[in-house]
């Protein structure tokens, strides 16, 4: 059968060389491009960090300006795309729309998909990242029955996708909450990119095979979807929901340790540490609820979980910590932002870590990811015709 590694999961295997993000999960590091999240989150806003994570380095002022406005020129979908949304049931799960609606990107973009021509590559990397939020929000709007909001190229990246959100045409003077555009600005950030997970390395496998960009960002939506990754955040507030409140903590948490259900917002495969966006997103978690006043009794669920599991044997001997999509739920629906929406948001975010991976793939020789197997069936026998079996 050959020598082949047997590797399930990938555990022990490295599947590429990348010089856009660093994890040390044994102790908790998080850095892309060399900076540490926290201070990313902190200092930057989600543009800087886009054209960090596809440049290599921060932008200077004149650099971020020109990159603002050159992702703001993009924000707009081709009308036909506008109508390509009507195909969907209106009960459609945004999800399902996002991976259909990126997944035709191709058939509205023709230009641009020469991978091989960077000047090309670049260029649907802009589109990407400028035309997600519109994508996202009208994903939302259609599956409400209300008309979609064009983009304002005014207002920062975060503001116009709470804007294309929120906002309908009887709100002429529609204002984002700029507590909450902070908010959402911060949680982009924290999604931004994560090295080789699931989703990512899908976008390099599907791209491995010189797919075009567009198909690779839709089969990276399609993967994220799942609740052991981007689902979670909907997986956690679906969770809280069930549990209903603190009394029932205990039981839970029995159910968890006898297998039955996951603890949804903890454990990760990389962390066996506290994930630094999770600390970063609990600050903020803090501050939007007392900003906008919000006594949530989720989050008084929530804070009792990860007290209990924070304590407990079960998950202290496994290195289980909450990870980043513990809070973003909470944060997500003191925004409003509807449940089902919270994995769309990951996939707008994540968009920029994706094409980023992406470009860099290309901007070296690669090889098709072609991964083989340890065969376990039938050894070879004859064919017997079906009158004789
Ligand atoms: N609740 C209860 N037990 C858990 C959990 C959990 N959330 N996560 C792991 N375990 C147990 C697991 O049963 C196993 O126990 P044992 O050693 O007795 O067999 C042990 O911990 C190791 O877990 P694993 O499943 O081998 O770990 P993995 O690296 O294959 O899986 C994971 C990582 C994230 C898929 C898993 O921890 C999980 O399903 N967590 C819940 C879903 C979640 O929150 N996902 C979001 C990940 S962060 C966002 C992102 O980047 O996507």
């Amino acid at each position: 059968q050959g020598h082949f590694t047997f590797d399930p999961g990938f555990m022990a295997t490295a599947a590429c060389e990348s010089k856009i993000t660093f994890i040390d999960g044994d102790k908790g590091v998080l850095l892309h491009r060399g900076y540490p999240i926290d201070q990313l989150a902190e200092k930057a806003d989600y543009l800087e960090v886009c054209y960090l994570l596809l440049h290599g380095e921060l932008p200077n002022a004149e650099q971020k300006d020109e990159f603002d406005k050159l992702v703001r020129n993009h924000t707009m979908l081709h009308d036909q795309v506008q109508r390509f949304y009507n195909g969907f049931r209106r009960d459609a799960h945004p999800m399902a729309v996002m991976c259909g609606v990126v997944g035709a990107l191709s058939a509205f973009y023709h230009d641009g998909l020469d991978v091989e021509n960077p000047k090309h590559r670049e260029i649907t990397a802009i589109r990407l990242v400028a035309k997600i939020p519109t994508i996202a929000a009208w994903s939302y709007k259609y599956t409400i029955g209300q008309p979609f909001m064009y983009p304002r190229n005014d207002l920062s990246y975060a503001e116009n996708f709470l804007y294309m959100m929120f906002a309908t045409p009887a709100d002429v003077d529609y204002k984002v909450n700029p507590v909450l555009a902070k908010a959402m600005d911060r949680i982009f950030t924290l999604h931004a990119d994560h090295e080789q997970n699931a989703s990512t390395s899908t976008v390099r496998m599907a791209g491995s095979t010189g797919a075009n960009p567009y198909a690779c960002i839709a089969a990276g939506i399609a993967a994220l979807w799942g609740p052991a990754h981007g689902g979670a955040n909907e997986a956690v507030l679906k969770m809280l929901d069930e549990i209903g409140s603190v009394e029932n903590v205990a039981e839970f948490m029995e159910k968890v340790k006898r297998k039955e259900v996951k603890l949804m917002g903890f454990g990760h495969r990389v962390y066996k540490n506290f994930d630094p966006r999770a600390k970063v997103m609990k600050q903020t978690c803090d501050e939007v609820l007392a900003a906008l006043g919000i006594n949530d009794p989720q989050l008084a669920l929530a804070m009792e979980l990860e007290k209990i599991a924070l304590s407990d044997e079960y998950f202290i001997k496994r290195n289980l910590y909450p990870n980043v999509d513990f809070y973003s739920g909470i944060i997500l629906k003191a925004i409003g932002i509807p449940t089902a929406m919270f994995t769309v948001i990951f996939a707008l975010a994540r968009t920029v870590g994706w094409i980023s991976h992406w470009l860099e793939m290309h901007s070296a020789p690669y090889k098709i990811a072609r991964p083989r197997q340890l065969y376990t069936g039938a050894t070879q026998r004859d064919f017997v015709k079906v009158d004789q079996r």
